[in-house]
């Protein structure tokens, strides 16, 4: 199995199985602490029953050595003894601080029995005829804390997973970067010896009376110009990139010159620009020159070599300038358009799947602008939109 091409498959697997370890877990905790809760309710009837056949009959000294022990062995669940007025009796398990004085002692004892009224109904104690006595009683601390446990363990578990996961993706991305711009710094700086010999040979060529008239000469000039190029595109994407102020449109049209003679003449490219006459953006020539190439080359792949290639410039009321690249080709499905911007994600059998990423990369870190499908329509047609 590729790990990485079953990623999504993968992640689901471990958020189900994580899932299902929680609900295990909780459930698990769940069963404990209704066992301890049954136990705590038959202590608590016999409580009861304790207490009933000593008011009942005459104390006798084998009764309240009953009590003691039951009331002894009680010694987890707080329990408050009322009179049928609420006037507290006797308390158990309810801990208050020796120094309060008595209307402090007093308030803490009445939200107490608020609360334990509001967790379990009182049991009521009969007894003489037309004596009520009332047993209010709550969960022990332990069955409390083992309520609460699953999710606090649940929690802490959660949030160092998440922290973890955050540290690892940060290293992982730190690393890729570091990868990805130093093989571009390194290219265009062993493509640089080549090139600048290459130039030299040219100067050569344009001196010599016999040569420097040959119709290659500029032929060469325009490669050399290309290779140039190609350099400026690898060493700016391997370091941070300068932004200039430059005239959108002029960058597209030359871009677009450029493309034009190289493709199939069935497909036209044509640009529309509602922009005010030379406005400017802050742009990397070199890289954004990239995108628009490589979006326009996609393009010209989706139209199978014929079609209209229309290119949109306008400015929206944000002052943000929108930049339509749009088809006529194959479009793409509704379920690939997430993939298409996904390193190795590709459909054709010479790509390599890094024209898009690339281009996100370039509008979204260096230029803080935006890159993504607008529309795609299978058969009709895609638009890409480019925002800065
Ligand atoms: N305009 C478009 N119309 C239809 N599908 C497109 C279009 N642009 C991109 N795609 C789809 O997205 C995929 C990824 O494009 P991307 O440019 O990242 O890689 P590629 O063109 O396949 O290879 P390369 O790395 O050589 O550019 C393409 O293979 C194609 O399936
Ligand atoms: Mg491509």
């Amino acid at each position: 199995m590729n790990i990485y091409d079953n990623k999504a498959v993968l992640k689901f697997l471990i958020v189900i199985v994580a899932i299902a370890l929680a609900g295990l877990s909780l459930w698990y905790t769940n069963v404990l602490v209704n066992n301890l809760a049954q136990r705590e309710q038959r202590l608590i009837d016999l409580y009861a029953k304790g207490l009933k056949t000593l008011v009942s009959e005459n104390t006798s000294d084998n009764l309240s050595f009953l009590f003691n022990e039951i009331i002894e062995t009680n010694d987890f669940i707080p329990v408050i003894l009322t009179d049928d007025k609420r006037q507290i009796i006797n308390t158990k398990n309810i801990y208050i601080n020796p120094d309060w004085d008595v209307q402090k002692k007093d308030k803490f004892f009445k939200s107490q029995l608020f609360e334990l009224q509001n967790s379990h109904a009182p049991i009521k104690l009969e007894i003489a005829p037309g004596i009520v006595n009332y047993i209010y009683y709550g969960d022990s601390k332990l069955l409390n804390q083992l309520k609460y446990y699953p999710y606090i363990q649940l929690g802490v578990i959660a949030l160092f997973a998440f922290l973890t996961y955050l540290l690892f993706s940060y290293t992982r991305n730190a690393e890729q970067n570091r990868v990805w711009a130093g093989m571009a710094k390194e290219t265009a700086h062993q493509l640089g010896t080549p090139i600048s010999s290459l130039m030299a040979w040219v100067e050569l060529f344009k001196s010599d009376v016999l040569l420097k008239d040959h119709f290659a000469i500029p032929e060469l000039e325009k490669d050399i110009k290309r290779l140039d190029t190609v350099t400026a595109r690898f060493s700016n994407i391997g370091s941070k990139p300068l932004l200039k102020e430059e005239i959108i449109e002029d960058v597209i049209q030359e871009s677009v010159s450029y493309l034009q003679l190289r493709i199939s003449n069935r497909v036209k490219i044509s640009m529309h620009s509602e922009l005010t006459p030379q406005t400017t953006v802050m742009i990397n020539k070199p890289l954004f020159e990239w995108v628009i190439e490589n979006l326009c080359k996609n393009a010209v792949d989706a139209m199978a070599g014929s079609g209209k290639l229309d290119i949109f410039l306008q400015q929206d009321n944000l002052k943000r300038i929108l930049i339509d690249v749009q088809d006529t080709g194959k479009g793409i499905a509704k379920n690939k358009i997430k993939e298409v911007f996904r390193p190795g994600f590709t459909t054709k059998k010479r790509g390599w799947g890094l024209g898009l990423t690339l281009a996100k990369r370039i509008i979204e870190s260096y230029h803080k602008g935006q890159i993504f499908v607008k529309t795609s329509e299978i058969d009709k047609g895609t638009t890409f939109r480019m925002v800065l």
